[in-house]
């Protein structure tokens, strides 16, 4: 099992209670960030202890790395309209659809030029990029500073909701020492269970881990994710070498830079190998199918093992799934696994061919009226 980064695996629960939190100055929170506050406080985002401050930022944008050398490349902030704290304040943020309440330690405030944000983290200023698009939205301040957690309510999917606690117990139980992870947005095609299954032929047991939570108009929708995977995994995966949890974060769809956050995130699931395939994390054609790839040379200090994929395709001459670098054969002979393609395929009702997606999947997401997010 990998060490948490940086090495301690961070827990930020209060066991009390304080008694004056009606004399906080009160900051209401988005569900988004009150997501961060819940991964801040359980350890997937460890070693961060809260929201960055400036310097961290600073770091994160130009170096990839946190002040202290740590790898880090996704910025986790805090922005705010109005100065209702000052620097030294604790505040309460609070977010009623989570029922998040947690404790701010205010140690910065500040502005961040979103113009280099965007560049930097995402390679584009193109509003048409969902990131770019968010950094445009936020609000005015940024604040930096520790998060301590008071409570949270409890929520649907809750029981596929694993902190890296429990999995790092889960796996010591089914005595996995190399344990694969695999990140998604979708329901699985047959590149996606190639991809894992070649990954677990090598390790222990894969650890496969869905991203439920905010992501963009046309994406299948959580429950149908989930309930594909459910699927797959009855009919075609074996039980003690699959475990599902899920990863409630938004996508950034940084691409190159969001592999190396979701490779962090995993490590400090504990496991010690992260698969990386074709445009990883990646949006309509800012990154190049491979940039996902090449990023990973920047952290030969990342303490997880990246295991990469070039892209799997259907070959209908070698009759299997093949990729560029065991098919000799031309382009013309391969079935790609489009997701686009998918998509419109189960949009008209129509059940995708068994050579690009199982049977029992494109069944279970028919099932739903609505597939994806409107
Ligand atoms: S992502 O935004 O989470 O990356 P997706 O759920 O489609 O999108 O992909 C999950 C993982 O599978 C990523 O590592 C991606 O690169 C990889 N992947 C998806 N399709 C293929 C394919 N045809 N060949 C190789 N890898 C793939």
């Amino acid at each position: 099992m990998s060490r948490a980064h940086g090495s301690k695996l961070i827990s930020r629960h209060l066991k009390k209670e304080p008694t004056d939190l009606e004399e906080m100055p009160v900051i209401e929170i988005n569900t988004d960030l009150s997501e961060d506050v819940l991964n801040i406080a359980n350890g997937v985002f460890s070693p961060l202890k809260g929201f960055l401050c400036y310097n961290d930022l600073d770091n994160v944008v130009k170096e990839k790395r946190l002040e202290s050398d740590t790898p880090w490349t996704i910025p986790i902030l805090l922005d705010y309209d109005s100065k209702v704290a000052n620097e030294g304040d604790t505040v309460l943020l609070v977010n009623k659809e989570n029922g998040v309440r947690a404790l701010l330690d205010v140690e910065d405030i500040y502005t961040y030029d979103k113009k280099t944000l965007s560049q930097e983290i995402y390679q584009t200023q193109d509003e048409n990029h969902p990131g770019v698009a968010n950094v445009n939205n936020m609000k005015q301040y940024i604040i930096g500073g520790k998060i301590s957690l008071i409570d949270s309510k409890e929520r649907e999917f809750d029981n596929y909701n694993l902190s890296p606690k429990e999995t790092r117990f889960l796996f010591k139980e089914k005595g996995w020492k190399e344990i694969v992870a695999f990140q998604t947005r979708n329901p699985p095609h047959i590149g996606h269970e190639y991809v894992q299954k070649t990954a677990l032929t090598f390790v222990d047991g894969i650890f496969i881990n869905p991203i439920i939570g905010k992501k963009k108009v046309g994406d299948f929708r959580d429950e149908v994710i989930l309930s594909s995977y459910e699927t797959l995994m009855k009919y075609y995966y074996l039980k003690e070498r699959a475990v599902m949890s899920i990863l409630r974060t938004s996508m950034k769809y940084a691409g190159p830079r969001e592999a190396i956050h979701h490779a962090i995130m995993r490590k400090n699931f504990g496991c010690t190998h992260f698969i990386v395939g074709r445009d990883h994390a990646g949006v309509g054609n800012y990154y190049g199918p491979y940039d996902a790839h090449d990023i990973f040379s920047e952290f030969p200090d990342l303490g997880i093992i990246p295991v990469f994929f070039r892209s799997f395709s259907r070959c209908t001459k070698c009759g299997s799934v093949v990729n560029d670098k065991i098919c000799p054969h031309d382009q013309k002979y391969h079935i790609n696994f489009s997701g686009t393609k998918i998509r419109e395929i189960l949009k008209n009702g129509d059940v995708p061919s068994e050579d690009i997606m199982r049977k029992e999947v494109a069944e279970t997401i028919l099932k739903y009226d609505k597939p994806f997010v409107e």
